[in-house]
């Protein structure tokens, strides 16, 4: 329990303590920069956190995925350490005054990091969540969720997008976030409980800040610069003819932008319509354009998401910024767990997540 933990590590007890879930993302990858749509659901697994403010200014962070104490102080604005997220959390806590001074923190996780299912979000909006509670300030789940995206902007230098901070402030497991990038908008809609949504992970790690996600980032914003506005996926067909004058490269980044925002639009359709059948055929062609138009998938992942999908998946994809991390694939229940051992033992350095 995170609050034994909290009092074993620090000698007292938490004053609030909570759970924030991972996300796994269906479909509509690096749409969320560029003004489209998504749709993660929420993982069972996620990051337990016990919390208590202090009245100086000192942050002491233990965790047990390091097995470690960090010591950092609310001046403290270096970065390349684990404790940077909770330490960026606890700062702009102070500037929206949700808290005065430091805090006591004991975190637990079940999220494997470098997998692409939101360990650092999970982190920093169970942190705004708790002091907003403790404060008793009336911000929105969403606001929260604006807020924890300012931290990996502004203070990580992780140029990233809405979608994970909104998905483990709002989504359940077993619910989809339809969630509108550009204007926030966003619906719940339900997973067929005859299927299951399954994350494996392909046992290549990576790190979104090592900067390839930064060059897809500017790459879509040179196409904006030609489009003449920021809704890359939102463009039309003929907006999309017009940018013949582009280099190669940077046609096939917006194209993957324009097609996996259609995508996702029509599998909302399919959720709804429990069309999955579809849905798979749409998570198929979406890995396929990560692959050959937006160039984010690596060889393992590319062989995991085949054998997943000869198996018997009805679709199968990378999910997440990319370049290694986790797939997921729709599978359905009864076929489950032949098909889990069965791919497992053929790609022995995967692992199952969820
Ligand atoms: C990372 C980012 C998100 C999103 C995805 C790709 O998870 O944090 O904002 O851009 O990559 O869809």
């Amino acid at each position: 329990m995170i609050e034994e933990r909290f009092e074993t590590v620090f000698g007292r007890k938490p004053d609030i303590s909570g759970f924030t879930p991972g996300r796994v993302n269906l479909i509509g990858e690096h749409t969320d920069y560029n003004g489209g749509m998504v749709l993660p659901t929420a993982l069972k697994l996620g990051v337990s956190l016990a919390f208590s403010p202090r009245n100086d200014n000192e942050i002491r962070i233990w965790s047990d995925k390091f097995e470690d104490l960090a010591e950092r102080r609310l001046s403290d604005k270096s970065t390349q350490h684990w404790s940077d997220y909770i330490t960026g959390a606890i700062i702009l806590a102070n500037e929206q005054g949700y808290l005065n001074g430091g805090a006591d923190i004991a975190v637990e996780t079940t999220l494997p990091f470098g997998a692409g299912i939101s360990s650092s979000a999970a982190v920093t909006v169970g942190i705004l969540k708790l002091t907003r509670d403790i404060a008793k300030a009336g911000t929105s789940d969403k606001d929260i969720a604006v807020l924890a995206r300012r931290i990996e902007n502004e203070y990580i230098g992780m140029p990233c997008g809405i979608m994970d901070q909104m998905a483990v402030a709002i989504a359940n497991p077993g619910q989809a976030l339809a969630l509108d990038t550009e204007t926030l908008e966003y619906e719940l809609v339900d997973l067929p409980k005859n299927y299951h949504m399954a994350v494996i992970h392909s046992g290549q790690f990576r790190q979104l800040n090592e900067g390839r996600y930064k060059e897809r980032k500017e790459e879509c914003d040179a196409v904006k610069a030609e489009l003449g506005h920021d809704n890359i996926c939102q463009m039309t067909d003929s907006e999309f003819d017009s940018l013949k004058n582009l280099p190669d490269v940077l046609r096939r980044r917006a194209k993957h932008c324009m097609t996996d925002h259609r995508r996702t639009v029509e599998a909302v359709t399919c959720l709804r319509q429990h069309d999955m059948v579809r849905l798979g055929k749409l998570m198929n062609e979406s890995h396929i354009s990560m692959r050959d138009d937006f160039e984010i998938t690596v060889p393992k992942v590319n062989a995991l998401v085949e054998d997943a999908i000869k198996l018997g998946a009805l679709g199968a994809r990378q999910t997440g910024g990319g370049f290694g991390g986790c797939i997921v694939a729709c599978i359905a229940i009864d076929k489950l767990e032949t098909w889990k051992t069965a791919l497992l033992d053929k790609h022995p350095e995967s692992f199952w997540v969820s």
